[in-house]
């Protein structure tokens, strides 16, 4: 059985970039249901039972397929919000050391890294992620994903993840998408993702 991550902030910590109600919603009910979803199939099938989150992503495809559709769908629903949740912050932060360089390596500086992935999540059509990965070739990138694809399905590692769900935003902004995103990068846990960086 999967449990519920616990947030290091409180619901309203992150106001007013993500509203409490929003925020207390995404996290009781949307990843909780992913997960009540996840642990049912977890019940039912119990050799799933104690792989970790990330391992049972990296092997999906070996999964039977009378279950895989719904597991993909939950197991993505769980990791993403887990991903999600740990990547924001109330405290302002910006990349550095290893990142940064990796950062201004790739896009040029951080402000032409922000200015793609903000263009990046705005071309993302329906329901998704866009994320920062580091891909196979070990160098970043900056992808769009549907519905609850996560990124691990296809062996690449998430360092930055943003919900473009509209359940994520639009109590707030409504359709001002463009403004969720502006307002995400006040909000991103960078040593998380200094932390990740750092682990490969
Ligand atoms: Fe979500």
């Amino acid at each position: 059985m999967f449990k519920l991550i616990t947030l290091p902030y409180t619901f309203d910590a992150l106001e007013p970039f993500i509203d409490t109600h929003t925020l207390g919603l995404h996290y009781h009910k949307h990843l909780q249901n992913y997960l009540n979803n996840l642990n049912k199939i977890i019940n039912e099938y119990p050799y799933l039972n104690n792989i970790s989150l990330i391992d049972l992503a990296y092997n999906v495809d070996t999964i039977p397929n009378n279950i895989k559709d719904n597991l993909r769908f939950n197991l993505g629903g769980v990791i993403n919000h887990n991903l999600y949740f740990n990547n924001i912050s109330p405290i302002k932060q910006e990349p550095t050391g290893k990142l940064l360089s990796k950062i201004n390596e790739t896009f040029g500086s951080y402000d032409n890294f922000m200015q793609l992935f903000k263009k990046t999540a705005l071309n993302l059509k329906g329901s998704g992620y866009t994320f920062l990965v580091i891909n196979n070739d070990n160098k970043l990138q900056i992808i769009n994903l549907p519905n609850q694809e996560t990124p691990y399905y296809y062996h690449l590692t998430p360092l930055i993840t943003l919900d473009m769900w509209e359940h994520a935003f639009y109590i707030n902004y409504e359709n001002k998408k463009d403004l969720y995103i502006d307002n995400f990068f006040n909000i991103i846990n960078f040593n998380e993702a200094n932390k990740y960086f750092n682990q490969n």
